[in-house]
C-alpha cells in the first residue's frame, strides 16, 4: 500500500523512450498496470508495442524513463534477474522443445529444473509433478501430458509455452500476439485461458484481434508513434475518433 492508502500498481512505466539510432521507437511513454489486471495494448505495427515488452524483460535497454515493477527498477536489471523477480515474457514464435513430452517441457522450466541437462538428471520429486500436473490442467493440455510436443496441435504450442512460463508462477505474465494463426475456437479457448492464469497475477497482452481484446481486457491501452493515444475501457477506445483514424479505421 502506498501512503495514500490506495495499492500500488504493480508495474509503473513512467517517461519511458528508447531511441534506436536518433529514432524513438517508444517516446516518452507513462502506462500503469494494477494487480489482477488484464491490460490489451492495441496499436497499428510500428508503434512501438513489441519494444515496450523488450523493454521490461530487458532484452532492450531504455535510454532513459523507469520502470518500476513490485518496487524494483527493472531498467537497471539483467534480463535473467527480470524472470527471476516474476516478470514472464511470450515470443510470438513458441520455443517449446519439439522433441520433448508435454510433461518435460513443463518438467525444465520448474525453476529447479530450469536447465536441458539438469532436467534430464533430475529426481522428479512429488512437488515437480504436482506442479506440472496443476500447470498442465491450467492450459488444457492436462490429457496429453506424455504426448510430444511436435504432435500439439499449433494452439496447443502456444498454450504450452504459457504453461512454461506458469511453472515460474511469474506475477507478471506478458504475451505478445497470443492468438495470432490460432483457429477461431482456439481463440476462445486461449481467451478462457488467460481469464483463468490472471487471478492472481497482472497480464499484459499485445493483441490485434479485436474479438479476442474485447472479451479478455479490464482496460485498453492505444499505442501510436511510441505514445499513448488513448487509453479506457473497450468501448471507451474504439469510439474514440483518434484511434479511429490511425487504427481501427483501417
Ligand atoms: N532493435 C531495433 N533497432 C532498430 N529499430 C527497431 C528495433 N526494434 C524495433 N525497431 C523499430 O521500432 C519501431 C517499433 O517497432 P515494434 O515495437 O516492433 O512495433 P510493433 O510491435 O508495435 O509493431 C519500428 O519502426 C521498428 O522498425
Ligand atoms: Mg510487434
Amino acid at each position: 500500500m502506498s501512503p495514500t492508502g490506495f495499492p500500488k500498481p504493480v508495474l509503473a512505466i513512467e517517461g519511458l523512450t528508447v531511441s534506436f539510432d536518433g529514432f524513438k521507437a517508444v517516446n516518452d511513454l507513462n502506462l500503469y498496470l494494477d494487480r489482477n489486471e488484464v491490460r490489451v495494448v492495441i496499436g497499428p505495427n510500428g508503434a512501438g508495442k513489441t519494444t515496450v515488452l523488450d523493454l521490461i524483460c530487458g532484452k532492450t535497454r531504455a535510454t532513459s524513463g523507469s520502470i518500476q515493477f513490485e518496487g524494483r527498477e527493472l531498467t537497471r536489471m539483467r534480463e535473467y534477474d527480470i524472470v527471476r523477480a516474476g516478470v514472464g515474457r511470450k515470443f510470438q514464435n513458441p520455443s517449446i522443445y519439439e522433441n520433448l513430452t508435454v510433461f518435460e517441457n513443463l518438467e525444465m522450466s520448474y525453476p529447479k529444473g530450469r536447465k536441458v541437462f539438469g532436467a534430464l538428471f533430475f529426481k522428479r520429486s512429488a512437488e515437480v509433478v504436482e506442479r506440472v500436473g496443476q500447470v498442465a490442467g491450467e492450459i488444457g493440455l492436462g490429457e496429453f501430458l506424455h504426448q510430444q510436443a511436435d504432435l500439439l496441435s499449433h494452439g496447443q504450442k502456444q498454450w504450452l509455452e504459457i504453461g512454461m512460463l506458469l511453472m515460474q508462477d511469474p506475477a507478471l505474465l506478458m504475451l505478445d500476439e497470443p492468438v495470432a494463426g490460432m483457429s477461431v475456437s482456439e481463440r476462445v479457448q486461449t481467451a478462457e485461458l488467460l481469464k483463468r492464469i490472471s487471478q492472481g497475477r497482472s497480464v499484459l497482452v499485445i493483441e490485434h484481434d479485436m474479438e479476442f481484446v474485447k472479451s479478455i481486457a479490464h482496460k485498453v491501452t492505444v499505442l501510436h508513434q511510441g505514445r499513448v493515444l488513448a487509453e479506457g475501457s473497450m468501448e471507451a477506445v474504439q469510439s474514440n475518433p483518434k484511434v479511429v483514424e490511425v487504427y481501427l479505421g483501417h
